[in-house]
């Protein structure tokens, strides 16, 4: 159970908070209309847990039965990746995909969190979660900036997440 929580509730979460604190900072117009009018910050957040979610892909699944896919077979029993950050770039579900857009809603909803039997338990809370650390560091940090080059930060090489090594930061 600690391990769960520590695994499924701790990384997720920081994870997120950093790739949304990076992508918040490469996009300084989005994020000072943010910091202007912080009742946007939820819709904010599925934006950003669309664009760059901490989960990369679901844990394995496996073929019940024959399924066809877009003219592919997966044979029963056949282990299935099903592969979320690719799922939330997907041009045919979302336009312009790969542009981050805090302000406008979108239509469809993102996989983030999952889907279906194993939706998310904590994504309540992690959206709060989100929500205060965002919230504070925007209001806290005006002057938060990135203190490398965004192209030179490291990601980590775990499997699953998509969680940067280090965020590395200054503020006046
Ligand atoms: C930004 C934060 C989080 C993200 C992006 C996230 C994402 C996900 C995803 C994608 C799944 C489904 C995995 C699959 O279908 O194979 C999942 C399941 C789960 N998450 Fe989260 N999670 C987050 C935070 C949390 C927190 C804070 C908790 C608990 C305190 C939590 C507990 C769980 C549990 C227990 C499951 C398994 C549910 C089941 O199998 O029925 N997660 N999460």
């Amino acid at each position: 159970m600690v391990a769960l929580l520590i695994v499924a509730g701790h990384e997720t979460t920081v994870s997120l908070i950093g790739n949304a604190t990076l992508a918040l900072l490469r996009h300084p117009e989005q994020r000072a209309e943010i910091s202007r009018r912080p009742e946007l910050l939820p819709r904010a957040i599925e934006e950003l847990v669309r664009f760059d979610g901490p989960v990369e892909r679901a844990l394995n699944r496996w073929a019940a039965t024959d399924v066809e896919l877009r003219g592919q077979t997966i044979l029963r029993g056949s282990s299935v990746i099903v592969v979320l950050g690719a799922a939330d770039r997907d041009a045919e579900r979302f336009a312009d995909p790969d542009t981050l857009d805090v302000l406008a809603e979108r239509e469809a909803k993102h996989v983030g969190f999952g889907r279906g039997t194993h939706y998310c338990l904590g994504a309540p809370l992690a959206r709060l979660e989100a929500e205060v650390a965002l919230g504070t560091l925007l209001r806290r940090l005006p002057g938060l900036r990135l203190a490398a080059p965004a192209e030179t930060l490291a990601w980590r090489a775990v499997p699953l997440f998509r969680s940067l090594a280090a965020l590395p930061v200054a503020w006046s």
